[in-house]
Formats: structure tokens, C-alpha cells, sequence
């Protein structure tokens, strides 16, 4: 690492102090590579650590600062000396195997300051700041000191101070579920605490008013700012507590049995506290920082990691057609079943079938206390010939995915992982799609504190020695560990689509419309997109999907996935001509761009396929309809293509007419513009093929 001298700012206050007057604060700057966002680091004149950001002439971050609790041995906030600091710049371009983007660039400079306590314990803590020009993350490192060996974390107070009241797009600060609907409101009117004794979740604690993250939020002036956490390993998740009244968050990290937060031995780190800043909305979404703020890829080979379109025996006991269980006598999972989406993926350009309730168990699944051992991860109902699945799978040359629901009982499911994971092997299975339904047992314990953050990384590592692929369900939050572990292939972790099946009022026309600029932030999602049968009358007549079916299709390409599932029943699809846009769709892109887009109104992206010609577009809008206009300038030069447009009929609406679709075909180059209406609760969707 370079060593540069650096400038020490020394600002002599007499106003603004803190504690006492006339003392100074040290102000050590990094700026982003296009020098747009600022970063100051301070310490105070008590020897607190902090920092304050910039994004060209406005303030983001006031003052804020830092400081940890511990169990047994004093805090660390005050009392630091400046021990040495050091300031480098790092560029370089990496390639997904998996991704929104084939090649991503990765540049940013950075600043590391080495802290001391002056006085008798002479604790070390450093602080490395890396700054980007679409946001900058900062984490905090203990080194190995004598001082300060195996640590109890009670508390870590990093302040996020903002500027304004700004409009902030949030779900509460919930340690077991990301599942709740985003709210839209001012920061000083963020109330998670009524988001309690949420009837359809399975699992929730709310302890403190505060948010989970990505949290995003616009400023009156029209900057966009989302906050998250990179790289969560052996760490708890981070909740950002609200002052409703200063407009400002202080972390709030998820606790565990004991009330403690983390526990660890130095040298450690911790996770990276990100920023994001845009001036537009859509640029939120091209960042890659979450990403590049983790390690590079660890897996040697990676030839086995493939995207994947699947089906599944799923839809159908989410609106009660079938069951999980075998006992009600109207078991999803056997073996003829399978074997009908099975033909059904094989004759539709479909990768993949999830099978549910296949294995042992179900009937002792939800609203059971003792869920230990419950789960066997190896055992098939009597009615399902996993051999004869595997087989005939196999001869049409579709694959099976593995579904393990360890119902919140992880010591069960680490006890059989070798087991579990050594029966994919064997049937040549190489994904897997885990679940995590209900409260955590051991009882105290929470789906994002750190006993759990462990878990998931155990199961992700153990995956990958078996050559699998992991989606999750319940997961821990998505953090870019992708980068390190690309096994990581999807997750859930927030409002998904079966909500639509069975909670009171489904997820409103708007959900889609948040969800790309909070929760997509943090890595893809599985969705499971694609419902035709909206009114779901033959099963639900009191549930319904509260968007039209080309607002569906158009989920396919906003909602990034490498792994997405085609998720109405087989008969929904067979002869819609709708159908073709999820037979062609991609999955894997080389380039992603937003064309246009508002937090909560709509949104509009354009994807290229990789290794294809091919581009997709995906747009949706919110309870209102909006015309918009596609500007093809993205597609590649001197190029004519064939473009499919699917898009809601004239009189289309999400409630009264949603099925009303247009399909036709027009030929187009860069010069040319589309203009299209949605419906209210609308969208459209475009395959582009190169025409020959
Ligand atoms: C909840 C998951 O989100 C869903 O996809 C799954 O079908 C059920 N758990 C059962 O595991
Ligand atoms: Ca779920």
C-alpha cells in the first residue's frame, strides 16, 4: 500500500463543538475518482472517531460518528489518537459469471486511518473508507492487539446523520423478515413499531423503531441515497434506527439468545456500511458498489454454475390446489405430477422443476413449536419414486431442483447437510432451493443476527464443495457475497409473489415499482414472476395479483435473476400466447441499463442477453397509468431488429381487465422510438431479436 503524505485539516471551532468549546477537530479527506461525493473522516476533540459526506456542493452525511459497546471491557468511541493513516487508489474491471453486467468496473480510492486509544487500554481500531463515484462504503477493523482478544459486542453506534426530511422508501427494521410491504413516507414519519403483529408473516420481531436495509430515500433537492451493508460474514445484519426527530439512523445490529450482538476474536473486520448516491433514480440500479465491496470469486471451478428458468410444483399449494403434506390426500409432489411439468419444462424451453413436499415431514410443518428434527432432507414421501423422477427428468434433459424447507430448525438441517447435499450429487441435482418458515430454534435466535449469518455461509460453502447452486427462501439479507460465492445463485428476502396467493390484500400494483430501487439493490431476487391466471377464481376468488398479465411478463426483466421461475400452473401457460416471451426470455446479461424510472411510480429496463443479440425490455408502472416512450439509441449500431411487443390493451387495468394484452411485431433500429401505454397496474414487455 502506498503511504502518501496527507493533509490534516485542523478547524478550530468556536460554535459548533460538541462537548467542550474551543478545541479542534482533525479532518482527514477522499474524494471518488470523478470527485463528486466527498468523504471527510474526523475525529472530535474527545478523540471520537467520524466522518461527514459530500456529493459535489451539497451535504449527504452531517457529522456523524462511531463507537462500540462490548460486554465486559470498556466502550471504544472516545479517546483516539491518529496513529497513522494511508491513501491508495485501486482500478480494475472483473467479470460475473452470473450477472446484470458481464463486465463490471470496480474503481475507487481509498483512505485508511489507524486509530489508538491514547490512554491505558491503547485499543486499536482502524477505519478504511473507499470511495466511488456511485457511493462509497466504510467498514471498521480490529487488528490483533493485546487489549482486546475475544470480544462481546453489545452495541455498534454509527451515526448516519441526513440533511433534510427526506422521502424515504422503507420496510421496518424486522430481525426475522424482510417480507413486509414498502411504506413510502417522510423520515420523520418512519413508524416500524405498527408494523407489528403483521397477520401473514410467519416470523417477525420488531424491537425499535428502525428499518432494515437497502433503505432509500430522495432528498427535496432530488438526490437519491440508499443505505445497506456489504460482505456480511460472521457479523450480525445491521438495522438502522430512526430519530424521527433530528432526521437521523444509528445502526441497530440484530441480537441473539443471549442479548448480545457479536461475539469474535480480533483480528476482525466488519462489514462494509454502504452509501449509495445518484442523481438519478436508475442509477441506484446500475451500481455495482454492494458487489465490489466484496472479495473476489473463491470457487475454483465454476463451469457448473448456470442460469436456469424452472417451473415447479409450488403455485399450486400456495392457492390450495394441492398440499405439501401427503396426509390431506391431495399431495402436490408425486410422481405423476412431476413428471407432467416435467414434459411440460421440456417442451417449453424451460431449464428446471422445483419439486415441494416431496420429502418427509410436512405435516408437522407451520404453526408446530418443535420443529427440531422434524424435517428429513433425504426421505421421499411414499408417493414420490425420487429414482423414476431423476430418470425420466433426465431422458428429456431437464433438471431437477432440490427443495430443502429446514422449517427455521438449522441445527436439524446441518446435521444432514452432508447427507443431503451427497443425494443432489448422486442424482446429478446441482441446485437447490432452501426455506426457513417461522421462528428460529434455537429460541432467542434471529433469521439476521450473526448465529444465523453463519449458518447461511455454512450451507453456501457446503453447497459449493458439492459442486450446487443455492436459492434461498427466509434468507439471511443479500449483502454481494455473490461475488465471492457465485453458487449464491438467488434469493427471496422480501414481499414475494405468493403473497398473492394467500395474504389479506395481496402486494399492491405499486410493489414492483419500490422493490428495484430498495431491495434489488442488495443482489437478484426470486420472485417468482409469470401468474396468468390473475383472478385465480377457481381457487382464491378472494385473492387476485394486483397487476395486469403484461405487467407479469415485464417482471422478467426488471427483476434480476439468474434463476427465474415461469411460476403459474402448467395450464395457465399451454396455448397463451404470452407464453413465448417467458420461453425466450433471458436470463444471463451482458449489459443492463434503466431507461427511465421513479421510486413508486415506475420503472423501465432494457437487458442484453449474454452470448445472444438478443435485448429485453421490462416496464412497469405503479396504480396509475403512464404513457412512455422507448428510445431504442441502446441497441447495437447499423443493426435492424425484430422486435415482440407485449404490451396491456387499451382497455387493460389491473383490477378490472387484467389479461387485456397486445402482441405484435415491429422492426426497429437505434433511430427509432416506441411509445406505449400503461395500464393502471400495466406494463410491457419486448423481446428484440437481430433480424436475419
Ligand atoms: C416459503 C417460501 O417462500 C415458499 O416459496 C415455499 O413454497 C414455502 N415457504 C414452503 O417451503
Ligand atoms: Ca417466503
Amino acid at each position: 500500500m502506498k503511504k502518501q503524505t496527507f493533509l490534516i485539516f485542523l478547524i478550530f471551532s468556536m460554535t459548533t463543538c460538541r462537548t467542550s468549546c474551543f478545541t479542534n477537530k482533525q479532518v482527514l479527506e477522499i474524494s471518488s475518482p470523478n470527485n463528486n461525493i466527498q468523504a471527510k473522516f474526523l475525529l472530535s476533540p474527545e478523540g471520537q472517531p467520524g466522518y461527514s459526506v459530500r456529493y459535489i456542493d451539497k451535504l449527504v452525511i452531517d457529522d456523524s460518528y462511531f463507537g462500540f459497546d462490548f460486554k465486559t471491557v470498556p466502550s471504544m468511541e472516545n479517546g483516539f489518537i491518529i496513529t497513522q493513516h494511508k491513501k491508495r487508489n485501486f482500478s480494475e474491471t472483473w467479470e460475473t459469471i452470473l450477472g446484470e453486467q458481464r463486465i463490471v468496473e470496480n474503481s475507487y480510492n481509498e483512505l485508511k486511518i489507524e486509530l489508538m486509544e491514547s490512554d491505558h487500554l491503547k485499543r486499536q481500531m482502524n477505519i478504511v473508507f473507499r470511495v466511488y463515484d456511485d457511493g462509497l462504503g466504510f467498514r471498521f477493523e480490529f487488528p490483533d492487539q493485546e487489549n482486546l482478544k475475544d470480544v462481546v459486542i453489545m452495541d455498534e453506534n454509527t451515526e448516519f446523520n441526513l440533511t433534510g426530511d427526506h422521502t424515504t422508501w422503507w420496510i421496518p427494521g424486522d430481525w426475522d423478515s424482510y417480507e413486509h410491504l414498502y411504506n413510502t413516507t417522510k423520515l420523520s414519519e418512519i413508524d416500524a413499531i405498527s408494523k407489528r403483529n403483521h397477520s401473514s408473516l410467519a416470523q417477525t420481531y420488531i424491537p425499535e423503531n428502525a428499518v432494515n436495509t437497502p433503505v432509500t430515500l430522495k432528498t427535496d433537492d432530488g438526490l437519491y441515497i440508499s443505505f445497506h451493508e456489504a460482505n456480511l460474514t460472521n457479523f450480525s445484519g445491521i438495522t438502522l434506527k430512526v430519530n424521527t426527530e433530528t432526521y437521523s439512523f444509528t445502526s441497530e445490529l440484530v441480537g441473539s439468545a443471549d442479548g448480545s450482538k457479536v461475539k469474535i476474536s480480533t483480528p476482525f473486520v466488519t462489514p462494509w456500511r454502504t452509501i449509495q448516491i445518484a442523481e438519478k433514480a436508475g442509477d441506484l440500479i446500475e451500481s455495482h458498489l454492494i458487489v465490489n465491496l466484496n472479495e473476489p470469486n473463491r470457487l475454483k471451478d465454476t463451469g457448473w454454475i448456470k442460469p436456469m428458468k424452472y417451473v415447479g410444483i409450488w403455485w399450486e399449494m400456495h392457492i390450495g390446489k394441492s398440499t405439501w403434506d401427503m396426509a390431506s390426500g391431495r399431495h402436490g409432489a408425486t410422481t405423476e405430477n412431476a413428471k407432467k411439468y416435467i414434459d411440460f419444462a421440456a417442451d417449453n424451453n424451460i431449464d428446471g422443476v422445483l419439486i415441494e413436499g416431496w420429502n418427509t415431514g410436512w405435516e408437522k410443518w407451520i404453526g408446530f413449536d418443535d420443529r427440531e428434527g422434524v424435517f428429513d432432507f433425504i426421505t421421499p414421501y411414499e408417493d414420490y419414486d425420487l429414482d423414476e423422477v431423476v430418470r425420466y427428468a433426465k431422458a428429456k434433459d431437464v433438471k431437477i431442483i432440490m427443495h430443502h424447507e429446514t422449517s427455521a430448525a438449522p441445527r436439524t438441517y446441518e446435521a444432514q447437510l452432508d447427507t443431503a447435499f451427497a443425494l443432489c450429487k448422486m442424482y446429478d441435482i446441482n441446485a437447490v432451493k432452501t426455506g426457513y418458515v417461522g421462528k428460529i430454534i434455537p429460541k432467542g435466535e434471529y433469521h439476521h443476527g450473526q448465529w444465523m449469518v453463519n449458518h447461511y455461509q455454512k450451507v453456501l460453502e457446503k453447497a459449493a464443495d458439492y459442486e450446487i447452486m443455492v436459492n434461498i427462501h427466509e434468507p439471511i439479507k443479500d449483502t454481494g457475497i455473490r461475488r465471492t460465492y457465485p453458487n449464491m445463485i438467488s434469493r427471496e428476502g422480501l414481499r414475494g409473489q405468493e403473497f398473492n396467493a394467500w395474504s389479506e390484500g395481496g402486494n399492491p400494483p405499486e410493489h414492483l415499482t419500490i422493490v428495484p430501487f430498495t431491495r434489488m439493490l442488495a443482489g437478484p431476487i426470486d420472485f417468482t414472476p409469470g401468474i396468468f391466471d390473475i383472478k385465480l377464481a377457481d381457487y382464491k376468488p378472494n385473492n387476485q395479483i394486483n397487476t395486469t398479465l403484461a405487467h407479469q411478463l415485464a417482471l422478467y426483466v426488471v427483476v434480476y435473476s439468474p434463476i427465474q421461475m415461469a411460476a403459474d400452473l402448467p395450464e395457465n401457460y399451454v396455448e397463451h400466447l404470452a407464453f413465448q416471451f417467458i420461453r425466450d426470455v433471458g436470463l444471463n446479461w451482458e449489459e443492463s441499463h434503466v431507461l427511465d424510472g421513479e421510486i413508486g411510480d415506475f420503472v423501465v429496463l432494457a437487458r442484453k442477453e449474454r452470448e445472444t443479440d438478443n435485448w429485453f425490455i421490462g416496464a412497469v408502472t405503479d396504480e396509475n397509468d403512464r404513457n412512455i416512450e422507448i428510445d431504442f439509441e441502446f441497441l447495437d449500431d447499423g443493426k435492424q431488429y425484430v422486435a415482440t411487443i407485449y404490451a396491456d390493451a387499451k382497455n387493460a387495468h389491473w383490477n378490472k381487465n387484467p389479461t387485456a394484452i397486445d402482441i405484435y411485431k415491429r422492426n426497429v433500429n437505434k433511430n427509432d422510438r416506441l411509445l406505449l401505454k400503461l395500464a393502471e397496474g400495466g406494463g410491457a414487455a419486448i423481446s428484440l431479436r437481430p433480424a436475419d
